[in-house]
């Protein structure tokens, strides 16, 4: 039965979403593959690299389930952009041998959209919900018995006359993927039987990614060229091979053959991306946390105004990897640029704030 209290805390979420745009606007800034990039995504752990430590976990976590011949436990992924969940997930269920069914938090708007998916799944299915943070909160409530029972419970009928029916469910697995763990509940997270952070890549890692994927895109790239792009891949996968394919583009449209080193710079300096990685938008926004607001700290919602960037797309696209290479700082007051920000721009530090906005 829906109780008072959480008919108020689905209140709260519903003012809370409308805050939100209505679409992600991660998609738009880090593009999603299309069929060319399906053939680059790993199929198997042997093809996943780099990720050891979770590697280890999840290998073990596998073979203790197939030997004991049960659905693995729940399992979460949670870290930034383009760093391999959705791919981790589909190996799972490739390795465990079961069927994956994908949907996402926004897309299952309704209780009953989730009731239907959770019906239809067969013993040991895997059901990767992405973006699971996004789950408004009374489809999250009916996940909690389903996860935790393998019960559906519907409410059936209006006011007094209302009753609730309960469902066996199929013995499935729940994979969920966030970039935001946080912004999960506490009750929901809880249910998981398992939790893995996907870390950004170290740089051979890229490196060795670079070369599965010049090898699976038929391209010759050179060691040196390897390098140079790793080096501007922000540690991520996705954008590693976002660089391979335009580096490839550049080669053949000058007839350079293969990809060293000078094709790689020529190629990214033409797409505007610097020797850390940064795009103009990583350097618009720390250009302007320095130039307008002195550094900092400045609040989420005004950096997202003076920079023209939809809050969301800050948070999860750009500000992690700023915070990984130590330029930018998230205090409870603000954020706040570091000193090697001020030297990445060549700024002086303590220089007078450009008297725009304030
Ligand atoms: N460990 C890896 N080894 C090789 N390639 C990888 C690895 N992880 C990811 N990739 C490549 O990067 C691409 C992006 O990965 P994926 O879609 O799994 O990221 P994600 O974490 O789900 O991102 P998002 O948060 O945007 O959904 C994949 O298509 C794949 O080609
Ligand atoms: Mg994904």
């Amino acid at each position: 039965m829906i109780t008072t209290s959480s008919s108020t805390e689905k209140e709260d979420i519903t003012t809370k979403e409308k805050e939100l745009p209505d679409k992600i606007t991660q998609e738009q800034s880090l593009p999603k593959e299309g069929g060319v990039d399906r053939a680059l995504r790993p199929q198997s752990f042997d093809d996943y690299i780099g990720q050891k430590k979770m590697k280890k976990n999840l290998r073990i976590f596998i073979e203790a389930a197939k030997k004991r011949d049960e659905a693995i436990d729940h399992v979460i992924f949670y870290g930034p952009a383009g760093l391999g969940k959705t791919t981790i997930a589909n190996i799972i269920a490739k390795e465990m041998g079961v069927a994956i069914k994908t949907t996402s938090g926004p897309a299952i708007e309704r209780i009953g959209d989730l009731g239907s998916i959770l019906t239809n799944l067969q013993d040991g299915d895997i059901l990767f919900i992405d973006e699971i943070h996004r789950l408004n909160k009374s489809v999250e409530e009916i996940l909690y018995p389903a996860m935790e029972d393998h019960k559906l419970d519907i409410v059936v009928g209006k006011g007094p006359s209302a009753h609730t029916l309960q469902l066996d469910l199929p013995q499935f697995t729940l994979v969920g993927a966030t970039t935001k763990l946080g912004a999960l509940s506490n009750p929901l997270r809880d249910r998981f039987g398992a939790i893995h952070r996907l870390e950004f890549y170290e740089q051979n890692d890229i490196t060795e990614i670079l070369k599965r994927s010049a090898v699976l895109l038929d391209c010759s790239l050179e060691d040196d060229g390897a390098q140079e792009l790793s080096r501007a891949s922000r540690q991520t996968p996705r954008v590693a091979n976002r660089l391979l394919k335009r580096a490839r583009d550049f080669a053949d449209v000058h007839n350079r053959g293969s990809i060293d080193s000078a094709v790689a710079r020529e190629a990214l300096a033409l797409l505007d991306i610097d020797d850390l990685g940064l795009e103009p938008t990583d350097r618009r926004i720390i250009e302007t946390l320095i130039d307008k607001f002195n550094g900092g700290p400045v609040g989420l919602h005004t950096l997202a105004m003076a920079t023209s960037e939809e809050m969301q797309t800050i948070e999860d696209v750009y500000e992690p990897y700023l915070v990984q290479l130590g330029l930018l700082l998230r205090s409870p007051r603000g954020r706040i640029a570091t000193d090697l920000a001020y030297e990445h721009l060549g700024r002086p530090k303590n220089s007078p704030a450009k008297k725009l906005f304030l």
